[in-house]
């Protein structure tokens, strides 16, 4: 597809951490390109270069850095909004352009758990894109939203669906350690963070425990969650980027970690069948040494788009147990949102 053939989006957001990581990774996409940033008041009528504090380590995009950020109570052309707003904000600009007929890819929590909006990671559930049809009908809206997941949930849920396919699972604990820039930017006051370790992140428990059983539920013309009892505790460390989270699961049928190893190492989903753009050759990377996965080793594999697993082995209490990690504003945010866009452009559900 030449430059001018590809579909224009807009980048909601487009100032923050996840806003920054949309432009980055969309520089240069085949099907996608940046027509349009918004973003507060206080970005509003600036150029992007001007209004945003460019903190990722490559350069910003040429083709960035002249567009004019909008105020989001603008009228966008796009008809793709990749959404990166704080919940509050998301709640009414999200469903206001999905009435006016855009397909809305939200990083937002505001619209993950309302019945008649798909919650997605394009391996795991790439199905419940279809609940589009029935949005549309029930709120009455030309566009849709969908969303993905909170950060720690998407990775976590990625690693337990070869496990949920092959072996069922009955219940877990998960305990976090969430990079700082998880919480955008400035986030965390840095003397909170440096020799510290805060063990509450305000509603993200609730959120993994619920995201999890909705990404793995059915749809069926409603979500249905899937049934297992699972607890989180959520802490912040002084990393920069990536999550780690430490694992342990009862399976319903229990298996060896040897064949919990072979379930990772196997899984693909429909993102690697359809060959989309933005997806992992393979989702899910399994590590052998006893110290790894590691932050600033292994959040860069696969571009960032893929879970790596490491110290998979027996647990006395619940069976099997293992570490895993992913980078946060990548496949655990903007990277998740172009891959959606990607599975619903290929099932030809994108309204262009
Ligand atoms: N960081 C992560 O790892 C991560 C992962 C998954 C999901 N998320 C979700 O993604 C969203 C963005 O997170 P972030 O970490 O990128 O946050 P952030 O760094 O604080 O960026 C927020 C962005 O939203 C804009 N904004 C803030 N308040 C606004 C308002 N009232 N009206 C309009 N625009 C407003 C900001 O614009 P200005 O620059 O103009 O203020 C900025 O562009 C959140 O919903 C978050 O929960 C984040």
């Amino acid at each position: 597809m030449s430059s001018d053939q590809r579909i224009p989006v807009a980048v909601l957001g487009a100032t923050g951490s996840v806003g920054q990581r949309f432009i980055q990774l969309l520089e240069g996409h085949p099907w996608f390109r940046v027509a349009e940033v918004a973003a507060s008041d206080r970005s509003a009528g600036k150029c992007y270069a001007v209004a945003t504090e460019w903190r990722l380590t490559a350069e910003m995009p040429e083709s960035a850095r002249g567009l004019k950020v909008k105020d989001l109570g603008e009228e966008l052309t796009s008809p793709i909004a990749f959404s990166a707003l704080p919940g509050d904000a998301a709640l009414e600009v999200e469903a206001r352009l999905a009435k006016a007929g855009h397909a809305v890819l939200s990083n937002a929590s505001a619209y993950r758990m309302d019945p008649d909006v798909p919650l997605v990671i394009a391996e795991v559930n790439p199905d419940h894109i279809r609940g589009v049809e029935r949005q549309k009908a029930n709120k009455d809206w030309a566009g849709y939203i969908i969303t993905n997941g909170n950060c720690s949930a998407i990775h976590l849920t990625l690693t337990l669906k070869p496990l949920y396919d092959a072996f069922g699972i009955d219940a877990m604990l998960v305990t976090t350690m969430q990079a700082v820039s998880g919480a955008g930017y400035p986030g965390v006051p840095s003397l909170d963070m440096i020799d510290n370790v805060v063990p509450y992140i305000g509603t993200e428990e609730e959120k993994m425990q619920e995201e999890a059983r909705k990404f793995l539920g059915s749809y069926d013309g409603g979500f249905k969650p899937a049934d297992f009892g699972i607890s989180a505790h959520c802490n912040r460390v002084a990393v920069r980027d990536g999550h780690t989270e430490c694992v342990s699961i009862r399976l319903k049928q229990p298996a060896t970690p040897a064949e919990a190893i072979e379930a990772f190492e196997t899984f693909r989903g429909r993102p690697q069948e359809l060959d989309l753009p933005s997806a992992p050759k393979r989702p899910i990377i399994v590590r052998h040494e006893n110290n790894r996965p590691q932050p600033n080793l292994d959040r860069d594999v696969e571009n960032g788009m893929a879970s790596t697993v490491g110290r998979v082995r027996e647990c006395p209490v619940l069976g099997l147990k293992y570490v895993l990690l992913g980078h946060n504003t990548v496949r655990g945010a903007a990277g998740a949102s172009i891959l959606n866009a990607e599975l619903l452009k290929a099932e030809g559900l994108l309204p262009v």
